[in-house]
């Protein structure tokens, strides 16, 4: 018999039924709840709210556990690909060698972008945000690829066009905004090869491709390729119910993403940790700062929603930044700044009390600043990342025959009703 919750209020009792996902989750099923009661639910910031079921990706915040599709994000980062892991995101299962290479040949075909596109580019004011860019770009995609003929034919161009054109968007925006001569993709390099040939190559040093580089962006970027329903997914989510395209739906969770709370954090850690380098001021300074409740300041690249034990992209993350900086035999001081920060703050008892432990963005910026990457593209390496994600848990809505537009509920607590004044008696 399927389990229900009681709730009882001035001598009813009404039965909810239980929900219970395949990793053991439960929920209670609220649909008919105003209905039968005439309650709602108040919960800010949704944090005890699933709005969706889902089938895409699980984690444990209390136990640090990550899998996209049923499989560890540690298995993944080891052995598969940015693009390999993006094609068992959007479609459920791992490809076969010849489903994986008819879908790298598609990402090819799809990389170049419109060459007015380029216009657009050029009339952006020099220090426009690169994610102000690319949310306007991919909304604006659809003016250049209008729609085709039946919906399948228009899910799967949409989908391929999106993931390739994006990076040469990316890489494009770049190179504009230096100045420097534009270079185009390559069909013999691979996804993440190419990104970084198109980002760093130049007429008069040509890019030099290297593997342990190229290896440590595939794993950025599969780290970074879902986490389940977050702020920005759930933009996608929630502007797509409305059944825009689904070009609007990303570019939403572009704009979403931007923001130094979500994946504007890793710009944001890299910002503070040259802040304290430039300043002088102690490892310790800082954390008592971040303690401080008179203080707005907060430990970036610190603390999630959900994990409430170390992140595990960010143990990954970690041995890829001493993998970076080893292999190009440089020296970060910020590198060793965020350490000793991290140990400090890992020994404070606010910190453990808290249950706040360092995050992806903790030492992805470290990372993608060893690779070259401006600090201002940072959100948008996020967002490439994010982008099999959002399609993955987009697709799955639009699938979904229990999903409506989303259209949450208030509790109003403005004045009750009360007359109009004229503007000469006010
Ligand atoms: N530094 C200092 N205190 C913190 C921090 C931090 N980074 N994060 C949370 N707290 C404290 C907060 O002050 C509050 O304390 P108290 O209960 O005593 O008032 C408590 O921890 C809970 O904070 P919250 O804001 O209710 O927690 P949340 O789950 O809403 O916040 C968060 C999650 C990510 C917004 C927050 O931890 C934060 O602002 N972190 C810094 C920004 C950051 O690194 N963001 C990247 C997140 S990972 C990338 C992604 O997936 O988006």
């Amino acid at each position: 018999m399927s389990e229900t919750l009681k709730i009882e209020y001035n001598g009813n009792t009404f039965e909810l039924p239980v929900i219970i996902g395949s990793e053991g989750e439960k929920a209670v099923d609220i649909t008919r709840l105003r209905q039968e009661t005439g309650f709602i639910t108040y919960d800010p910031g949704y944090a005890n709210t699933g709005s969706c079921k889902s089938c895409i990706t699980f984690m444990s915040g209390e136990k640090g556990i990550l899998r996209y599709r049923g499989i560890p994000v540690e298995q993944l980062a080891e052995h598969s690909s940015f693009v390999e892991t993006t094609y068992l995101l959007i479609h459920g299962v791992l490809p076969t060698r010849r489903e994986l290479n008819h879908f790298s040949v598609l990402l090819n075909d799809h990389s170049l972008v419109h060459e007015d596109m380029r216009e657009f580019f050029q009339n952006f004011p020099r220090a426009s945000h690169p994610m102000a860019v690319l949310s306007s770009m991919v909304n604006a995609l659809r003016s250049f690829y209008p729609e085709l003929h039946t919906v399948e034919e228009e899910m799967d161009m949409t989908v391929t066009r999106l993931l390739s054109k994006v990076r040469t968007m990316a890489a494009l925006s770049y190179k504009i905004s230096r100045g420097h001569k534009v270079v185009y993709p390559r069909p013999d390099l691979s996804y993440c090869a190419n990104f970084l040939n198109m980002m760093f190559d130049t007429p008069v040093r040509p890019y030099v491709i290297d593997n342990d580089l190229t290896k440590a962006l595939n794993v950025f970027w599969i780290l970074h390729a879902d986490h389940e329903q977050n702020c920005s997914t759930s933009a996608v989510r929630l502007v797509g119910s409305g059944r825009v395209t689904l070009y609007a739906a990303i570019s939403a969770g572009i704009a979403a993403l931007w923001g130094p709370l979500h994946g504007g954090a890793n710009q944001a850690v890299v910002e503070m940790l040259q802040a304290l380098a430039d300043s002088g001021a102690s490892v310790k300074s800082l954390v008592a700062r971040a303690k401080d409740k008179n203080d707005p300041f907060r430990l970036m690249g610190f603390g999630h929603r959900v994990y409430k034990t170390y992140d595990p992209r960010a143990k990954i993350m970690k041995a890829v930044c001493d993998t970076v900086i080893r292999k190009l035999n440089i020296k970060d001081p910020l590198l060793d700044l965020a350490k000793a920060l991290e140990e400090v703050a890992l020994q404070d008892p606010y910190f453990i009390d808290h249950h706040l432990y360092p995050n992806v963005d903790f030492y992805s910026g470290i990372v993608l600043r060893a690779l070259g990457i401006p600090t201002n593209m940072f959100p948008v390496m996020f967002a490439i990342g994010r982008l099999p994600g959002w399609i993955a848990q987009w697709k799955e809505s639009m699938d979904d025959p229990e999903w409506r537009l989303c259209r949450p509920r208030q509790v109003y607590i403005g004045p009750p009703e009360r007359a109009y004044i004229d503007i000469d008696e006010r």
